[in-house]
């Protein structure tokens, strides 16, 4: 028997116009890199994550694989799984026979792919309760109505942490300790500091598959919101900012230009950008010191030999110790 619950709390249209029109307002422009993910954009980064630079999807991949089992053991099974941006239901097949949950909660802001996704996973997993819910996680996380209880364990793999600066990112760590509540479990995939050139190649690729899911933002916006991007007048820029941890992107204008969208002008010198996206890479300690701040302990720690990416599992903190059967784990 499959069994999908479909919710869909998903924004509207006039949230990307105000996000896109308060982005360009401000100088520097801004663009929220959620906005990546129309279809073809989604098919451009799944290309990203094939590419000979991109580490980090085939590393954490390799993580997970190699460890499921381990993961399980600390979590143990019939869990309330909820993978915030699941929408491809994809790395979680990886922990699913091992962990066993009783239920799964992908959330996803694209619709379609996560209709799609749900009802495959349903058939590959016919044991599995899964609770699809269309939400954008970035402004609202809640389980739907019909999940089941369990212990509460979110999955948040990808680096996708590496979006938020840090302030951000403990905020959204606070979010999901209080959706997983005491003892609840966040297994999370947070890509390591590293030499800058792996880090630069990663977001630069020889192939300029990253240049298109970039300059394929502007696509999206002419195609949506009405505006008149000239697709041949934006560069694609990726540098790594030591000082900051992070990958900054950017859309840089080779000349000056005018932008018209709803009836108003953007101007852009030449050199200009749009700041499209950050990715912020952080050592294990600084990982652990920042989910501290969100009420999380480490429980276990995951990495690959050439210490590209790694995994934490963590554990809202509680004050009765029998609640916390691992608190006293060795994090290597
Ligand atoms: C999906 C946010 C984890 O930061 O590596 C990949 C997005 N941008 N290449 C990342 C991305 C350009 C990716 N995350």
């Amino acid at each position: 028997m499959t069994d999908i619950q479909f919710h869909d709390l998903h924004s509207s249209r006039d949230e990307f116009s105000n996000d896109v029109i308060a982005g360009l307002s401000q100088r520097p422009a801004t663009i929220p890199p959620k906005y990546f993910y129309d279809t073809r954009g989604s098919r451009l980064f799944d290309a990203i994550t094939e590419l000979p630079e991109y580490y980090p999807t085939r590393t954490e991949i390799g993580i997970l694989t190699d460890n499921a089992a381990e993961i399980a053991r600390h979590i143990g099974t019939g869990s309330l799984l909820v993978e915030p941006g699941g929408g491809s239901c994809a790395k979680i097949r990886i922990l699913l026979e091992g962990l066993h949950p009783k239920a799964y909660v992908p959330m996803d802001i694209s619709r379609d792919h996560l209709r799609v996704a749900a009802q495959e996973l349903a058939v590959a997993y016919p044991w599995l309760e899964i609770h699809a819910s269309c939400t954008d996680y970035s402004r609202e996380m809640r389980l739907p109505p019909s999940a089941p209880n369990g212990t509460r364990v979110a999955f948040f793999p990808g680096s996708s942490i590496g979006n938020f600066d840090p302030a951000h990112a403990i905020d959204f760590l606070t979010a999901i300790a209080e959706l997983v509540g005491p003892a609840g479990y966040l297994l999370i995939g947070v890509d390591l500091k590293k030499e800058s050139s792996i880090l630069q190649a990663a977001y630069d690729d020889a192939a300029g598959v990253t240049a298109r899911f970039n300059l394929n933002l502007l696509t999206r916006i002419n195609r949506e919101l009405g505006s008149n991007f000239d697709l041949g007048g934006w560069q694609h820029k990726a540098f790594y900012d030591a000082t900051q941890g992070r990958i900054e992107m950017h859309l840089m204008s080779r000349y000056g230009q005018r932008v018209t969208l709803n009836h108003r002008d953007y101007l852009f010198a030449e050199g200009e950008t749009i700041h499209t996206e950050n990715s912020y890479k952080y050592t294990t300690d600084e990982f652990i010191a920042l989910a501290a701040q969100a009420g999380f302990q480490p429980q276990a720690l995951w990495c690959d030999d050439e210490q590209l990416f790694s995994v934490h599992l963590l554990r809202v903190q509680t004050n009765s110790p029998e609640d916390s059967p691992n608190h006293n784990a060795a994090i290597p």
